[in-house]
């Protein structure tokens, strides 16, 4: 996959990104809704001293499940054990990681939906009765053992709620769908960071990266970085709302923080496929893409601001995507309906 300077999946673990991470709900800009309603479910399972219900974290990437998911726990005033779907491979490593959380425990597993099909399966009876059915030896000598299993909590993190099974869905008390930050969201993250980091912007400078970072935490503090860069060689220092222009030019991130992969998609969609509809997967080749990558990665934001629509027969480019790329509209009759 092309690097991409506004690209919201993690490229490696990110030490600049972890320290920047909020620790409390207080300090968590944004998803307003979704704090107030945690807050009265940590506040409640604390005063009974019971375990929080297993929660559901969903939304594309870089917004901030991950960070969350500690958060929670840090309220909850309880450990957090991190794994992820993938890393877990037979009964055995489920076992290992269930038994050995304490009562009212933290179990987050991130990139749920790649759980494989017996480790979800083990996962039902914990969740649903904290026990863990568990299989000894093979054939006619095999025995079955019931593990009882701490009060735990699971909080699961995806970018793919459609992924994850319905039985596994509706054993989670808790589902959220996490959503894109506003501008002014996105700004206060700026101002955050850049105190946390001691950059030099002032509240125009800011006001430009939080239109710009596609409604993304990650991709604010990524874009942050590389401005205080380009002030440090090409300016003052400062990140002014002026030299934020000029160094998100030369990163090639347009006003609407799209970037040149997003502007290929549009592109392709518009030059090859007369707008569409286009299938993922034809459109995932034309750009010498995966499908997953464009379906997670490049789409959603591309759906949120209304330039991609989704039909059962593909995917089209709107209206305001050609006003965007200054490609006039096909006269209605050759339009493609959608
Ligand atoms: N609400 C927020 N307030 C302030 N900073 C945030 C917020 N959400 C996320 N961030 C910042 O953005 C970074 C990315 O967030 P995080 O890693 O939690 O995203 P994620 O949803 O888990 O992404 P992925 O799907 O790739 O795992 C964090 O390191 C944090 O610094
Ligand atoms: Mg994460």
């Amino acid at each position: 996959m092309e690097e991409r300077i506004v690209s919201a999946v993690r490229q490696e673990e990110d030490l600049v990104e972890a320290s920047l991470r909020p620790r409390s709900l207080r300090e968590y800009v944004g998803q307003t809704r979704l704090k107030e309603s945690l807050a009265i479910y940590i506040q409640a399972a604390r005063e009974r001293g019971e375990q929080l219900d297993h929660v559901l974290l969903h939304g594309p990437p870089g917004l901030g499940k991950t960070t969350l998911a500690h958060i929670i726990a840090n309220e909850l005033g309880v450990g957090i054990r991190t794994t992820s779907g993938p890393a877990i491979e037979r009964p055995g490593d489920m076992v290992a990681i269930l038994t050995n959380l304490e009562d009212r425990e933290v179990l987050f597993i991130d990139e749920i939906h790649r759980l494989n099909r017996t480790a979800e399966e083990a996962l039902y009876p914990a969740m649903e009765d904290f026990m863990f059915d568990w299989v000894a030896g093979k054939g006619p000598s095999a025995r079955t053992y019931r593990v009882q299993l701490p009060k735990f909590t699971l909080i699961g993190a995806t970018t793919r709620a459609g992924l994850i099974t319905s039985p596994l869905r509706d054993r989670f008390g808790i589902s959220a769908r996490l959503e894109y930050y506003s501008h002014g969201e996105v700004r206060e993250v700026v101002e955050r960071s850049s105190r946390l980091l001691g950059i030099a912007i002032d509240a125009e400078g800011a006001t430009e990266v939080g239109r710009r970072s596609r409604g993304t935490p990650r991709v604010a503090n990524r874009l942050l970085r590389r401005l205080r860069d380009y002030a440090q060689v090409r300016a003052n220092g400062v990140i002014t709302a002026g030299v934020a222009r000029e160094g998100l030019a030369m990163l090639e991130v347009d006003e609407l923080g799209l970037d040149r992969v997003d502007i290929r998609l549009l592109r392709t969609m518009v030059e090859k496929y007369a707008g569409g509809p286009v299938g993922l997967d034809t459109l995932a080749t034309a750009i010498s893409d995966e499908a997953q990558t464009v379906e997670d990665v490049y789409e959603p934001f591309l759906i949120q601001i209304g330039f991609i629509k989704r039909t059962s027969r593909g995917r089209v480019v709107t209206g305001p995507a050609y006003e965007h790329l200054g490609i006039p509209r096909p006269a209605s009759g050759q339009m493609n309906l959608w």
